[in-house]
């Protein structure tokens, strides 16, 4: 039986966030520093993204390094040593490799050697994919804890000259341990993906299907690629469904959610989807105006930085909700608890 009565699938054991970090690479990104390589502007980028500033990691940092901090920054929250860890899980669209896992390069750089790693692909949704796995693993007695990160260094693979992708994306991390726990913390989570347009957002170059070769790199096709008014569109679409679905599961509804804790794409996107979904602005939490968009890290992300405010209290009902690459997109409702 659900240890709460509530949650949509039995489990053996309750689980709960144990800590979470995150790790802002120092460099910082202003809007006016991008308009003196870019034809753009301060004012369209404030008005169309909600975006002030982003960070970008050095060349001496791949994500790794990025994932790591975070995740140290997790481990230190909770007042856990990294072998108290039974499994790391990486998300991530920026690999340090093709491969190998990240998640295994992490777990050793924390001392971790010989723990079960590996990475997740998908996108934006990375965290929320990636906290459901790990949850759905806690729940089921295969781990006692797991650690989830999601980082990104988006500024390797975006065309600098490009102003459609340029503009957007950022590097960060953040990261959440998930433990096992007597009080169920877990509510419900909604997972989904379309993957019939596979180019709305992607990487053309650099898979098996178009391998790099010197005309990709000539062409551009080892960047982002995005067809952003599509994403705009289905990204406010497919959060409202997919959090009104997680919110049914749970038998609850929006105005139980003390914080949502979006995707950080786009203020606007943001804005809208939560104006569908009736949870009020002071209820939302906002970091897209000084990291942009940090793919799989800016739930975390956005979430340590709650923490570190003390905003979140026992009790509090969190909806997470992500949208991105894939399409894919992904709702996790969470029931706040130091304890
Ligand atoms: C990319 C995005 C900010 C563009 O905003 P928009 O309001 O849809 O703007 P449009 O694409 O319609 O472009 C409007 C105009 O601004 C121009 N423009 C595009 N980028 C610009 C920039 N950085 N600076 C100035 N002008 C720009 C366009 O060329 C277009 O010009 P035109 O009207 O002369 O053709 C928005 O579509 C978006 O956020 N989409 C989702 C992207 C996303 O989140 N991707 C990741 C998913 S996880």
């Amino acid at each position: 039986m659900a240890v709460n009565g509530r949650s949509q699938a039995p489990a053996l054991f309750g689980a709960r966030i144990a800590g979470v970090g995150h790790y802002a690479p120092d460099l910082v990104v202003t809007n006016a520093d991008l308009e003196k390589t870019l034809d753009t502007s301060d004012e369209w980028i404030v008005t169309r993204t909600g975006m002030r500033e982003r960070r970008y990691a050095g060349e001496d940092m791949a994500v790794s390094d990025l994932a790591l901090r975070a995740a140290q920054h997790a481990l230190d929250r909770a007042g856990l040593e990294p072998m108290a860890i039974d499994c790391f899980i990486v998300a991530t669209v920026t690999p340090d490799y093709a491969f190998p896992a990240t998640a295994c390069i992490v777990a050793s750089k924390l001392g971790a050697t010989g723990k079960p790693a590996f990475d997740m692909e998908i996108a934006c949704s990375g965290f929320i994919y990636g906290l459901s796995l790990a949850t759905a693993m806690v729940r089921s007695g295969i781990y006692r804890r797991v650690l989830i990160i999601g980082a990104e260094k988006l500024s390797s693979i975006i065309d600098k000259t490009d102003r459609a992708t340029a503009i957007l994306f950022a590097d960060g991390a953040g990261a959440a341990i998930v433990e096992r726990s007597e009080h169920d913390s877990f509510l419900s989570c909604e997972l989904g993906a379309d993957g019939s347009n596979p180019e709305t957002l992607y990487i053309p170059a650099g898979g098996s299907r178009r391998p790099i070769d010197v005309a990709a790199i000539q062409a551009g096709e080892h960047y982002v690629h995005m067809l952003g008014r599509e994403i705009f569109k289905s990204a406010i679409t497919r959060m409202v469904e997919s959090a009104e679905i997680a919110l049914g599961r749970a038998q609850l509804t929006a105005s139980d959610v003390r914080w949502m804790v979006p995707h950080q794409a786009n203020k606007r996107i943001i804005d809208a989807a939560a104006k569908q979904l009736a949870v009020p602005p002071e209820r939302v939490l906002v970091n897209v105006d000084r990291y942009g968009n940090t793919s799989s890290a800016s739930i975390p992300m956005v979430m340590s930085e709650a923490v570190e405010q003390g905003l979140f209290e026992d009790g509090d009902t969190l909806l997470l909700v992500g949208f991105g690459g894939g399409l894919s997109w992904g709702s996790v409702l969470w029931r706040w608890s130091a304890n």
